[in-house]
């Protein structure tokens, strides 16, 4: 058999086992998660609310008999993950307690660059409200504009912002095989925000927000192999604890983009992110400074940027319409393209895109 007949049959008897909550098959019903198929195995997590997973212990079975059931399959393997974490996870793997106690092997965390992906840039700062959000979606656009292919991963579980930014609505479609991204302003877009809601994406701990991240980055249609997105734009969590560090030794990325006030407090993050990034190996493109002007100051973002050694990469104003446009869905730099927090960030692009 061929792997990909092999795919269709698995996919065939995972829709002959039913979901008992939706009463539909469990492709149908979208639990099926990170599925591999090939070498007469078959495998997935089956994504459920963790206080289910007791009911779905027999769905898994009846997953593992139907995976067992197809000529040419040797071993299958399923396990159960939580959507919301358990409120005292175990650090380090993102299985719920369920699978753990069930002796299951963690399923293996796919730190390897999607096929559909040409290159990852990360946009990263030392703290929450600098405008991470910001340049990561006018950048997007930006690159957008040049001609690129972009996609923008919204991995801030914290306080996921980009569908706002880019006025997206509703949840992405499974297609059986992968997420579908939402589309916007010529962006496709993935957020923690659109597949759980930003309310519950909050109260994720680090194994959550590392396997949502790693899920989101791995398991989305971002391209084609014949034609890969040219660049994938991360929006990280902000700050330096733990949980970033997972995240970036997880995740494939070419290059960090560091976004920081002009005030000391927040350089002094920067400089903490500019050494998380140094710790991984992560090569750091350069800081931008973000609401410079009369009320933040100026200069600070280039200064730091000399002492760090990394380079300076431009100064966005602190100005109305930046806020307006990410509120309205409408960036900046579509909006009000003259003005020069849009001129700042079509640099940017211009440095990123090469
Ligand atoms: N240059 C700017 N001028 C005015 N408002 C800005 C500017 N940059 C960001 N903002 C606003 O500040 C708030 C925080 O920005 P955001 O991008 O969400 O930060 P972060 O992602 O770092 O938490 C948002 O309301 C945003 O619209
Ligand atoms: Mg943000």
């Amino acid at each position: 058999m061929t792997e990909a007949s092999d795919r269709d049959a698995v996919i065939a008897a995972l829709d002959s086992v039913v979901d008992p909550k939706s009463g539909r098959g469990l492709m149908a019903a979208g639990l099926v998660r990170g599925l591999v198929v090939g070498d007469g195995k078959a495998g997935f997590a089956l994504e459920i609310a963790a206080a289910d997973a007791a009911a779905y212990a027999p769905v898994r079975d009846a997953a593992e008999a139907a995976l067992l059931a197809i000529p040419g399959i040797q071993r299958a393997h399923v396990v159960l993950t939580a959507q919301q974490a358990p409120p005292r996870p175990a650090r380090g793997a993102g299985l719920s307690r369920a699978a753990l106690d069930q002796g299951r092997p963690p399923a293996p965390v796919a730190t390897e660059r999607p096929a559909d992906v040409r290159r990852v840039i990360a946009v990263a700062s030392g703290k929450g409200g600098v405008g991470k959000s910001t340049v990561a979606v006018n950048l997007a656009v930006a690159l957008s504009r040049r001609g690129l292919t972009v996609g923008l991963l919204d991995a801030d579980v914290y306080g996921p912002s980009i569908p706002l930014m880019l006025g997206l609505q509703g949840a992405p479609q499974h297609d059986g095989e992968r997420l579908v991204p939402l589309e916007s302003h010529g962006i496709k877009a993935m957020s923690t925000g659109l597949l759980v809601g930003a309310d519950r994406a909050m109260v994720w701990r680090g194994p959550m927000a590392s396997q949502a991240l790693t899920q989101m980055l791995t398991q989305t249609r971002w391209g084609t192999a014949d034609a890969p997105l040219d660049v994938l734009i991360v929006d990280l969590p902000p700050g330096t604890g733990d949980v970033q560090l997972t995240l970036v030794q997880k995740t494939p990325i070419d290059g960090a983009i560091i976004v920081s006030t002009p005030q000391e407090a927040a350089l002094a993050d920067a400089r903490r992110a500019v050494a998380m990034f140094a710790k991984t190996g992560t090569p750091v493109i350069g800081l931008v400074e973000n609401m410079s002007g009369p009320v933040f100051g100026r200069g600070g973002g280039a200064r730091e940027a000399e002492r760090l050694k990394v380079a300076f990469l431009g100064s966005i104003p602190l100005d109305a319409a930046v806020r307006e446009g990410g509120d309205a869905g409408v960036p900046v730099v579509l909006g009000k393209s003259d003005g020069e927090a849009a001129t700042v960030i079509a640099a940017l692009a211009a440095v990123i895109a090469g």
